[in-house]
């Protein structure tokens, strides 16, 4: 196991692009995003269902704030061009309204391309009367997917592409989150910020299995100078609570996720949720170390194997970390202190247990199940 945690972060901070507007998602934007659960079933009815859930269960006061619709929301153009929502969305204005009556903010999806990945209307050439149409229906949130922009537009052509879209953003005079999704194409994560991102999607689409959202989370270490307050790396979208996943396997999900600072936008049905979904998603302990105002994306330290250590440094000065067993039985993992640069005796809190585990000098150890987390901060 060796250490590269100490100079790695100096050097992390340094880099920082700091271009997009920090006042806007200054820490990771946190909600419920309809694709990963309802996809292109999504109806008005269920984008209220989840702002209902949000606002009464708990998890606004954990801090989701963006109910977001995802693709297939869209109907055709009217003889202006203007875009119409189809059938399933009868009065857009009045859910936003609804939404935001619940202290709660409103997201909207679309594509630089002239249809969006499930085939329904993109922004191509209608950039601007867009942009002017979500903030008329009081937007505060756009996804913007490049889906069949591959076939009207280069790669190269990608960094205008996108700052044509944040431009017409800006001319509403609306503060709109902007969110990129083009799957990491063209280290999106160098020219995010500069053309006004707040948050770019870093790879493919995530699903609800252990081995595509591990290969995901643990992929995204490198990457962590790139991420700062008002600009994001996003591994996707959460898929806690959707049911393909065990416990022990969602427990690392949200631990990693976290840990990276990556957007929380939680992907299962709001109003169907089990205890230990809420659970999970709102427990304050793990979602402070996500929205920590350092906003510091998370690193591994150290790897053996299956057993990683990855931490994050907080903005007290404590040190968030996660120690995950990939591994297919359970195993013990250890975390020297000196990978942290911490040099003297710690305090240890497990986040998950929400309890102090007492002081400890040089290490600590403890049993991790297959395929889980522990997450634990270091004071
Ligand atoms: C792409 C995106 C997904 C989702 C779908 C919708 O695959 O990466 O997150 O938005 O399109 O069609």
């Amino acid at each position: 196991m060796k250490s590269r945690f100490a100079i790695v972060f100096i050097v992390a901070s340094a880099c920082s692009v700091m271009a997009a507007d920090p006042t806007s998602a200054a820490t990771p934007p946190m909600g419920w995003n309809s694709w990963n659960h309802f996809a292109c079933k999504v109806t008005a009815d269920d984008v209220r269902a989840a702002a209902d859930a949000i606002a009464s269960n708990g998890m606004k006061d954990a801090g989701y704030i963006y109910v977001n619709i995802d693709d297939c929301w869209q109907g055709d153009r009217d003889e202006q061009g203007r875009i119409r929502p189809n059938a399933k969305f009868p009065d857009m204005k009045g859910l936003v309204d609804y939404i935001h009556s619940k202290g709660l903010k409103a997201g909207i999806y679309s594509s630089p391309g002239p249809k969006t990945c499930a085939r329904y209307e993109g922004s191509y050439q209608h950039e601007e009367q867009d942009a002017q149409q979500y903030a008329e229906w009081g937007f505060d949130y756009l996804k913007y997917d490049w889906c069949s922009a591959e076939k009207v537009y280069q790669h190269s052509d990608m960094i205008a592409v996108y700052k044509k879209m944040h431009d017409a953003l800006a001319r509403t005079g609306r503060p709109i989150v902007f969110s990129l999704c083009q799957y990491g194409y063209e280290r999106v994560w160098r020219w995010g910020a500069s053309v006004g991102g707040n948050l770019w999607r870093t790879t493919e689409d995530i699903n609800d299995h252990y081995d595509r959202m591990s290969v995901i989370g643990f992929d995204q270490d490198g990457l962590e100078s790139f991420a700062g307050p008002g600009h994001w790396n996003d591994p996707d979208m959460l898929e806690v609570g959707n049911g393909g996943m065990n416990h022990d396997e969602y427990i690392t999900h949200m631990s990693l996720w976290v840990l990276l600072a990556a957007p929380l936008l939680a992907g299962n049905d709001l109003s169907k949720m089990s205890q230990e979904t809420l659970d999970i998603l709102t427990n304050k302990d793990a979602v402070a170390v996500d929205q920590d105002a350092k906003g510091q994306q998370g690193r591994r330290v150290a790897q053996e194997g299956p057993l990683e250590v990855w931490a994050k440094p907080l903005a007290d000065g404590s040190v968030a970390v996660g120690l995950f067993n990939r591994g297919e039985s359970v195993n013990p993992i250890t975390v020297n202190f000196k990978d942290l640069g911490i040099r003297k005796q710690v305090q240890v809190r497990d986040l998950w247990q929400h309890k102090s585990l007492g002081s400890f000098d040089g290490s600590f150890t403890v049993q991790v199940p297959r395929h889980g987390a522990a997450l634990l901060k270091v004071q």
